[in-house]
C-alpha cells in the first residue's frame, strides 16, 4: 500500500508529512491518503485504444447543445449545455445549488431530455419534498439516491438519460479506495471514474461541489481541471440575490453572469438585473454612484460606495470589498496627485452593492467619483451614471461597449451619462445626455457640479 500525504485545500501531494503546504501556504490541512488501488481491479475494463483522426472527421454524435430552458443559465454556458461535457458547480453551503439543479433537471426534462438526478446527500423523500415545493414534479424525472460510484456507473451506462446530476461530487466513494468520502482522493477518483463515462456516452453531466472557506471547491484543485465548466454560484447569505458566474468554460466565455433571486418557490431569473441591483439604492446622500459595466455580453448598472472617515490610525485603513484593492489604491493616488484630494489621513471603505463583483477598469471613475463625493459630502446627481477607465496622468480613458452602457442607463430612466470623450457614441436613445469627459478633474467637476 502506498501512503502518501495530500492537502486537503489544494490537492498538492508529498511524499512526507509537512505542517505547512508548499503549494497553497495553508498549515495543518495535509492528510495522509491511501493513493494506490487495491489490487486485483482490473483497470483495463473501460480501456480502448483510440487513433488519431482528420479534423474534418464526422463522428456522427450531435453537437446541437441542449438548452434547459433556464435562459439565465444556458447563457453562463455560453448557449445550452454541450452534449458529453462535464460542469463543476460550487458555492457555500445553502446557497441553492440543489434547488437550481432540480430545476435545471425539470426544465431539461420537459424539452425532452432524460434526466437522472443523483442526490448522494439527501434521501429520496427530501428531495421529493423540495421538487414538490419548486413545483417540479415530473414523473420521468429519476432520481438515485447512492453514494457509490460504481452504482452510479453502472445506472448511467443502463438508463438512456442525456443529462446526468451529482448532488455532490463531495458525497461518492469508490470502494477501491480505503480513504473516507470527501478526501482529496476519493473526489478525484470518482470524478475521474464518472467523467470517463459520461464522456464515453455522450451525456452531459453536472457536478456539485461545495466551496471552502477560501472560496476554492474543496478537494483537489485538479477537479477544477478535469471538468469543462466550472461555475460558482454566490451571493450574500442574507440577501436573495445569486449570481452564477462561469470561472471556466471550454465552450464560452467566462465573462457571463446569470443573475437569480430566491424565492419561497426556488430560483427565479433576474432578466433586469441592473432594477434589481438599485433598488435600495439611497438618495441625496453622498459617497454614492451608479456605474456601467459590462459582466458578458450584458451591461448592467452597479452602485459604488465609497465612504471617507478621517482615520485614527498611522497607517489608514483601506477596506475594499467587490472591486480590485490594488486598482483602489490606485485610484486614490491619482486622485490625491491629479485632483487635489488629500486622502493621507482618511480611512477609505469601498462596496459594491449587492454583493457583485466588478472587474474592469471601466467602473475606475465610478469608484473615484464615489471616493470625491465622500470626501466633499457632496452627493452625486442621482440620475447620473458613470463610467471610464482612468490612467495614471488624471485622463479618462475609452473602454468597450460605450453604446451598450449608455443604452441600458438610458433604459432604466437615467438621464446623464459622464464617459471618456473619445469613443462617446454619436447617436443615444431614450433621451439620455452623454457628457463626455476627458479628465478626471472635468469628470469630477460634472458630477459633482461643483
Ligand atoms: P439548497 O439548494 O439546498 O442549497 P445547497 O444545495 O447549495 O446547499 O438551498 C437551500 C436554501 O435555499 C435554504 O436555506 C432554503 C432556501 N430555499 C428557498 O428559499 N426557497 C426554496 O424554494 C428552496 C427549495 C430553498
Ligand atoms: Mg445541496
Amino acid at each position: 500500500m502506498k501512503v502518501s500525504y495530500v492537502c486537503q485545500e489544494c490537492g498538492f501531494t508529498a511524499p512526507k508529512w509537512l505542517g505547512k503546504c508548499p503549494d497553497c501556504s495553508a498549515w495543518n490541512t495535509m492528510v495522509e491518503e491511501v493513493t494506490q488501488a487495491r489490487a486485483g481491479f482490473d483497470r483495463s475494463r473501460s480501456a480502448t485504444v483510440n487513433k488519431p483522426l482528420a479534423l474534418t472527421h464526422d463522428s456522427g454524435r450531435t453537437d446541437a447543445r441542449i438548452f434547459t430552458g433556464i435562459g439565465e443559465l444556458d447563457r453562463v454556458l455560453g448557449g445550452g449545455i454541450v452534449p458529453g461535457s462535464v460542469v463543476l458547480v460550487g458555492g457555500d453551503p445553502g446557497i441553492g445549488k440543489s434547488t437550481l439543479m432540480l430545476q435545471t433537471c425539470h426544465r431539461a426534462e420537459k424539452n425532452g431530455a432524460p434526466v437522472l438526478y443523483v442526490s448522494g446527500e439527501e434521501s429520496f423523500d427530501q428531495t421529493r419534498m423540495r421538487a414538490r415545493r419548486l413545483g417540479t414534479m415530473t414523473d420521468e424525472l429519476m432520481i438515485l439516491t447512492e453514494t457509490q460510484v460504481d452504482a452510479i456507473r453502472d445506472e448511467i451506462e443502463r438508463g438512456q438519460y442525456v443529462l446526468v446530476v451529482i448532488d455532490s461530487i463531495q458525497s461518492l466513494y469508490t470502494p477501491r479506495l480505503p480513504s473516507t468520502p470527501g478526501s482529496v482522493a476519493q473526489v478525484r477518483e470518482c470524478a475521474n471514474e464518472l467523467i470517463s463515462t459520461v464522456k464515453a456516452l455522450n451525456v452531459a453531466a453536472f457536478f456539485v461541489g461545495h466551496v471552502t472557506k477560501q472560496g476554492a471547491i474543496a478537494g483537489p484543485r485538479v477537479l477544477e481541471h478535469m471538468v469543462d465548466t466550472v461555475l460558482y454560484f454566490e451571493g450574500e447569505g442574507h440577501k436573495d440575490l445569486r449570481i452564477l458566474r462561469a470561472v471556466k468554460n471550454r465552450f464560452g466565455s467566462t465573462n457571463e453572469i446569470g443573475v437569480f433571486e430566491m424565492t419561497d418557490h426556488g430560483l427565479e431569473e433576474i432578466r433586469n438585473a441592473s432594477r434589481a441591483l438599485l433598488d435600495e439604492r439611497p438618495r441625496g446622500t453622498s459617497g454614492s454612484v451608479v456605474a456601467s459595466v459590462m459582466e458578458g455580453t450584458r451591461s448592467l448598472l452597479v452602485e459604488l460606495q465609497a465612504l471617507v472617515s478621517k482615520s485614527a490610525l498611522a497607517v489608514p485603513r483601506r477596506t475594499v470589498t467587490g472591486v480590485n484593492v490594488n486598482r483602489v489604491n490606485l485610484i486614490l493616488a491619482i486622485l490625491e496627485k491629479r485632483a487635489g484630494l488629500n486622502l493621507s489621513d482618511k480611512d477609505v471603505f469601498i462596496n459594491v452593492a449587492g454583493g457583485i463583483r466588478v472587474n474592469e477598469p471601466a467602473a475606475d471613475l465610478a469608484i473615484a467619483v464615489a471616493v470625491a463625493s465622500s470626501f466633499f459630502d457632496v452627493p452625486v446627481d442621482p440620475d447620473l451614471t458613470v463610467f471610464g477607465e482612468i490612467g495614471l496622468a488624471g485622463e479618462v480613458r475609452s473602454v468597450s461597449h460605450a453604446g451598450k452602457r449608455v443604452a441600458e442607463a438610458g433604459k432604466l430612466g437615467f438621464k446623464r451619462c459622464a464617459l471618456p470623450r473619445s469613443g462617446t457614441p454619436k447617436e443615444v436613445s431614450n433621451g439620455i445626455k452623454t457628457l463626455p469627459v476627458s479628465r478626471l478633474r472635468d469628470a469630477l467637476e460634472v458630477a459633482l457640479e461643483r
